[in-house]
């Protein structure tokens, strides 16, 4: 009996793969259904409402960005430009959330083609819908996929790209190994993501980690830039660069998300993000710095 609690405590403090990804896909799945029910946007049961809005699902880089949209193509820029995405590029897209920075992709660096992996159908089927709408069938090639398990061959990628999305991955070094097997020699990896801070000021106590429970970010990916370096180092990665990016994320995004919960998005995408006292404040710590994931950073690493 005292096993049994003791076992079901702690499946809850260090829940499985399946019940992480579970949460994942239902977490992903509830924006996917508010956005439609509150915003408008596509329904994943539905085949009308798909739109040429540019739809981000990341927090966006707001250095000269004013609004959403800007920000999310600033990020997908920076990350474009860190991977030196180049036009005889296959690339290996992990995480493509409704697939937004593909686009983008194609149209700012004319790589190959895209292939994208990613846990949430919903996404992928939404995903596939704006391809198709578009008429991109041939460069872009979407499924339903796991980061820790992508059903391809070895060597195969000249660029393995991942906005945003390695936070949830279980377990993030698993994809680095998959990462590292799918790319060709010479390739690189490059992501941004959501770390704690080095010397983590706050990991937020027991807010912070049910926060983190709720947003899908398991504790076994809970360590700093200088950790994620060495484990890239130890799979094999070379010439491994990291950018905190976190000063130019947090504030406005917060103040973003803030705002969706009464604002059209329609209207919210496009309308500059302007700080109050409290929020430009540098002692400030929005979350989800607050959160104990306080440092956002973009890395790169290539494989020789
Ligand atoms: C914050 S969103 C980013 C989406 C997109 N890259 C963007 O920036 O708009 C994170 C994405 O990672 C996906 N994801 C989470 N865990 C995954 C896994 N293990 N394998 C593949 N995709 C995963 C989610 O379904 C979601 O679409």
């Amino acid at each position: 009996m005292i096993a049994t609690v003791a076992k079901k405590i702690a499946r809850y403090f260090r829940p499985k793969t399946a019940t992480i990804n579970e949460k994942i896909v239902r977490y992903y799945d509830a924006g996917l259904q508010h956005l439609h029910e509150n915003h408008g946007r596509a329904d994943v049961a539905e085949d009308t409402q798909i739109d040429d809005t540019p739809q981000w699902v990341n927090l966006g880089y707001w250095k000269e960005a004013k609004t959403f949209l800007d920000a999310g193509e600033a990020l997908a820029n920076l990350l474009g430009r860190a991977a030196e995405l180049a036009p005889d590029d296959e690339v290996l897209d992990v995480g493509f959330g409704l697939a937004e920075q593909d686009f983008y992709w194609l149209d700012t660096f004319d790589v190959r083609w895209i292939v994208g992996f990613d846990l949430t159908p919903g996404h992928v089927e939404i995903a596939r819908r704006r391809v198709e709408k578009r008429g991109l069938g041939n460069r872009i090639n979407l499924g339903v996929g796991s980061a820790t398990a992508i059903p391809v061959g070895d060597c195969c990628f000249d660029k393995v790209i991942s906005l945003e999305s390695a936070m949830h991955f279980v377990t993030r070094e698993d994809f680095f190994k998959e990462a590292f097997r799918v790319l060709r020699p010479g390739g690189r990896l490059a992501l941004t993501d959501l770390l704690p801070e080095v010397e983590g000021r706050t990991m937020g106590g027991l807010a912070g980690w049910w926060k983190r429970r709720s947003l899908g970010v398991p504790a076994i990916n809970l360590y700093d830039r200088n950790v994620y370096q060495d484990k890239l180092q130890s799979i094999g990665f070379k010439n491994v660069r990291v950018d905190s990016l976190g000063e130019h994320v947090f504030r406005w995004a917060y103040k973003h998300f803030t705002l969706m919960r009464h604002t059209d998005s329609a209207v919210l995408d496009t309308m500059p993000i302007e700080l109050n006292e409290k929020e430009r404040d540098p002692s400030w710590r929005p979350p989800p710095v607050s959160w104990g994931l306080g440092d956002y950073v973009l890395f790169t690493a290539d494989k020789q």
